[in-house]
């Protein structure tokens, strides 16, 4: 998979770079915490774990933005991963990030494009994702590759 960008390939994982995403992920997590809640950095690990725990048992790819044999980002994909709300099978970005030094070069936005083909390979018709209000990088990523969105999630505090 060439993801497009200038010297940036976006390639599957290798062995032991489940790891490496994993660590990027957790560094990343707090960028996750929406302005509503309060949240504590050793649960917010646990979770992202938790999470790639989740992807590891279904059926997923765990895509890398690799410059020159260094990884750079990644996109954890899952495959045929049931809607909540139809059921039916679609793509899903459980989660993608990019390393501080590498940002705003592309990286994301050829990962997101690649992770499209191989859902789309794979027979998938729609790709979604969550993502949080006031992560406005991540927000107009997607806007910019044309994600709408579709349903929203409300909290109170009490
Ligand atoms: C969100 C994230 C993955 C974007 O990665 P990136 O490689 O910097 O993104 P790209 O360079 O591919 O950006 C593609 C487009 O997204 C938008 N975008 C990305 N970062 C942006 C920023 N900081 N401010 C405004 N727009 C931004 C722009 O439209 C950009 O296109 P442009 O540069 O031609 O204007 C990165 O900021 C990140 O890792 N954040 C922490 C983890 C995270 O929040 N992940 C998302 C979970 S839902």
């Amino acid at each position: 998979m060439d993801g497009g960008q200038s010297g940036v390939i976006v390639r599957e994982a290798l062995p032991g770079e489940d790891a490496w995403a994993l660590d990027l992920a957790v560094r990343v997590a707090g960028d996750q915490v929406p302005p509503t809640r309060d949240a504590a950095g050793p649960l917010l690990a646990v979770n992202v774990e938790r999470l790639f725990a989740f992807c590891r048992v279904r059926e997923h790819r765990l895509l890398i933005a690799d410059r020159e044999g260094q990884p750079i980002g990644f996109l954890l994909l899952l495959i045929n991963f049931p809607n909540e709300v139809t059921g039916l099978p679609e793509g899903y970005v459980a989660y993608m990030a990019v390393v501080s030094e590498e940002r705003r070069r592309g990286v994301a936005r050829a990962l997101l494009t690649a992770a499209e083909a191989e859902a789309r390979r794979c027979g998938m018709q729609q790709m979604s994702l969550i993502v949080t209000e006031g992560n406005e990088p991540a927000i107009r990523l997607y806007d910019s590759l044309k994600y709408v969105v579709e349903r929203t999630v409300r909290c109170k505090n009490l």
